[in-house]
């Protein structure tokens, strides 16, 4: 561990006062991996006028807190998600701030203010008078699509997604696949157990189980695929094993008035014949 109190010149009072309220060992001090620098692309949370210690607190708490940047002259406090590996292009040169990887000082008691941080992704862990902990959700940045959240999240999954459309409908829960690049997954047939055999409604509000066999919803669709710009893959997986795909780099469904009518063009593929040729 290393202690530095040369370089640092962050407001020492608020220091001092909070080192002596919430550490047991005295001053607390750390050493930012770099100065005037700010790693970029966003963020967990960003609060101002807080001293850095809180900053640091706010960051180790949150299991999915890697680092953040911290500005001495308006106090203000960027909770970063892990940087991509070797993403040098991240970081910039930016005068009052300074980068702190916090990953070093966890599992340090004088600084991991949760030690032994039970908490999951999404979550932060916060000390109960009595010395326990519990983990509260976090209130995170909303992501538009599996695309995006790949940035943040490697792991296929369910993934709550907040497309422009659907923002005011608190989100989309859906399975991101992210593997080649994150993709939100609209269907996925397996082996029959879900029947697809189903009426107007059911097909308009999605069916079936995210984890297994299941349609998303043509109203879903329809907001998400008019939310952005979207490609349209399709895979299938012959029972000898072979694979074939057709992507179409534009995708749209259209309005319940429109009868959710699909927009496909721009075909590629293997293995297939396209939609265009249909
Ligand atoms: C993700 O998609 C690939 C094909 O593109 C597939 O092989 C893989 O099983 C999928 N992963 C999950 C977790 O569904
Ligand atoms: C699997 O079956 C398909 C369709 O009958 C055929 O086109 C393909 O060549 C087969 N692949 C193998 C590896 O046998």
């Amino acid at each position: 561990m290393i202690f530095s109190l040369g370089q640092l010149f962050l407001p020492l009072a608020d220091l001092l006062v909070l080192a002596s309220a919430e550490c047991k060992s005295g001053i607390w001090s750390m050493n930012p991996d770099r100065m005037n620098t700010r790693l970029g692309g966003p963020k967990i949370r960003t609060f101002d006028h807080i001293p850095p210690r809180i900053c640091f607190d706010k960051c180790i708490r949150r299991p999915r807190c890697h680092s953040f940047n911290y500005n001495r002259h308006v106090l203000r406090c960027e909770l970063n998600y892990k940087p991509k590996p070797g993403s040098v292009e991240h970081f910039h040169n930016e005068v009052g701030f300074v980068y702190v990887d916090v990953d070093h000082y966890r599992g340090d008691p004088m600084y991991d203010t949760c030690l032994g941080n039970p908490c999951n992704s999404g979550e932060i862990c916060e000390i109960k008078k009595d010395g326990g902990v519990f983990c509260v959700k976090d209130q995170e940045i909303r992501i538009e699509d599996c695309t995006k959240l790949r940035e943040y999240e490697d792991k296929s999954g369910i993934y709550t997604i907040y497309p422009s459309k659907l923002m005011s409908k608190g989100g989309l829960e859906v399975f991101c696949n992210m593997t080649n690049g994150g993709w939100t997954v609209i269907q996925r047939r397996i082996d029959g157990k879900e029947n697809f055999d189903r009426n107007w409604v059911e097909y308009e509000n999605g069916f079936g189980d995210l984890q297994h066999e299941f349609w998303l919803g043509n109203k879903y669709l329809h907001l998400l695929t008019t939310s952005g710009s979207y490609k349209l893959r399709v895979e299938l997986v012959h029972n000898n094993g072979t694979n074939v795909f057709a992507e179409y780099q534009n995708f749209v469904i259209e309005d319940a008035a429109s009868k959710y009518r699909i927009i496909v063009n721009g075909f590629s593929g293997y293995g297939g014949r396209s939609y265009d040729s249909l």
